[in-house]
């Protein structure tokens, strides 16, 4: 009897190991491109983004989800790196932190040649997998960095922006978060606002990938029906696994396969399992499920390493990913839906973003007073009467001359 048991679990051994291999095969010509990663948000609170720090070393950090060395194990060929701002900048200082942390993005790119090659556009991924490099963009997380401006909008797509989540945790003054959901917050734009559906035509015009990860489902949904080109979802996972609204809503789902949208699923436990446990097994469980109710096609990564406290047992740190792909093969995944998965969805949806784009249309104006309700941005063509403080210097201006004029 023992010696079957024995048997068993070596022929189990040696199944995972097979898997495990086969998973590494398929990765060596197609690695993952992850929809989302926190690093440079790490690079900020721990080393104020000074890349020379000896500690910020990205060959030796050791006390994060992601290094030079875990990447490479992972498999991981392309990264959108999150240029995130918190909400409390909003109306404050977001713009001028936004730009902080795409330039670090940038300067690790400058300072790894040989892992890194900042890329903007669906070839130059393609070309950074060729050179074995990781292909790397900038993801801004949070409408809030674009301060109601689509003047700023523009100029972040000229520093690289790729997608541009709507929100996050918080409202802007044009579209609503996922915390209105849940009761936490008041709806504003009941979805989107004029203005809102005016950055989304931009963000479409100009060939920027929307991101509704973070989003409320009004948001989604007035969103996936109003975009010309596929959204993603950079980092969320199945509502209907876990009830967490963060998470894509079943119907939800459905907009995503009829659009060709992608969702890129979320490893934090408190999206995976509702709780602060969970495992690698739990994860592919959304993915089965995404897959089941959007098809193979609207199926992809967005781990959230390094922007999140809690990460399930087996997919500890980036260097994982080629067990969450030996499991998928496990669960009968053919070999071109986990290529899907990995890099193909995100390509498609990207190469699809990119023909709609339309450089020659002309550029969204900035809206009038009334559609930037609740916003501070000043209207400086619409400013009818001279403000108190022009005024004020106006009669300082004229009682000096009166003054100087007394004098002589
Ligand atoms: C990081 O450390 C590695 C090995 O310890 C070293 O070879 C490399 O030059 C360092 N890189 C930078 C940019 O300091
Ligand atoms: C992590 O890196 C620091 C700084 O380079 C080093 O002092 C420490 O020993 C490392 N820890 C581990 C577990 O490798
Ligand atoms: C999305 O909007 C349509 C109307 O535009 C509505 O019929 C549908 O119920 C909405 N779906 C969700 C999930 O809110
Ligand atoms: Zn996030």
């Amino acid at each position: 009897m023992w010696t079957s048991g024995w048997l068993w679990a070596l022929v189990a051994v040696c199944a995972a190991d097979q898997l495990r291999e086969e998973a590494e095969r398929i990765m060596r010509n197609t690695p993952v491109i992850d929809g989302h990663n926190d690093l440079p948000w790490q690079l900020l609170t721990k080393f104020n983004n000074q890349l020379r720090h000896e500690g910020a070393n990205l060959t030796r950090l050791n006390d994060t989800h992601t290094n030079i060395p875990k990447l490479r194990a992972g498999f991981v060929g392309g990264q959108f790196w999150s240029a995130y701002v918190p909400c409390d900048t909003q109306n404050k200082d977001a713009v001028k932190r936004t730009l902080e942390q795409i330039d670090v993005i940038h300067r690790m790119c400058q300072m790894y040649p040989e892992t890194f090659t900042c890329v903007t556009d669906s070839k130059g991924i393609r070309q950074a997998f060729q050179e074995g490099k990781v292909a790397s963009l900038v993801g801004v997380e949070g409408g809030h960095s674009i301060d109601s401006s689509l003047g700023v909008l523009r100029a972040l797509y000229h520093l690289g922006m790729r997608y541009l989540t709507l929100t996050h945790s918080c409202n802007t003054p044009w579209a609503d978060n996922w915390l209105v959901d849940r009761g936490d917050d008041e709806a504003q734009s009941k979805g989107l606002s004029l203005f809102g559906k005016s950055v989304v035509r931009e963000l479409n015009r100009l060939g920027v990938i929307i991101d509704l990860a973070h989003v409320s489902v009004a948001t989604m949904n007035t969103t996936l029906r109003l975009s010309r080109a596929p959204v993603i979802f950079s980092h969320s996972s199945a509502y209907e696994l876990c009830k967490h609204r963060r998470n894509v809503p079943d119907d939800i789902l459905q907009l995503v396969k009829e659009t060709g949208s992608l969702v890129m699923v979320n490893f934090f436990n408190d999206y995976v399992a509702c709780k602060a446990e969970a495992t690698l097994s739990q994860v592919a469980d959304h993915l089965d499920h995404i897959k089941k109710v959007a098809g193979a096609g609207a199926v992809g990564f967005g781990g959230d390493f390094d922007g999140v406290s809690r990460l399930p047992s087996g997919l500890e740190d980036v260097s994982k990913y080629p067990d969450l792909i030996a499991e998928l093969l496990r669960r009968q995944w053919t070999e071109a839906e986990i290529k899907g998965a990995l890099a193909d969805n995100l390509l498609r949806v990207f190469e699809e973003v990119e023909q709609a784009s339309n450089h020659r249309m002309a550029p969204e104006e900035e809206p009038i007073k009334d559609m930037l309700e609740g916003s501070c941005r000043t209207n400086y063509g619409y400013s009818g009467a001279p403000s108190l403080h022009h005024q004020s210097w106006a009669l300082l201006a004229s009682l000096a001359t009166l003054l100087s004029l007394c004098l002589l």
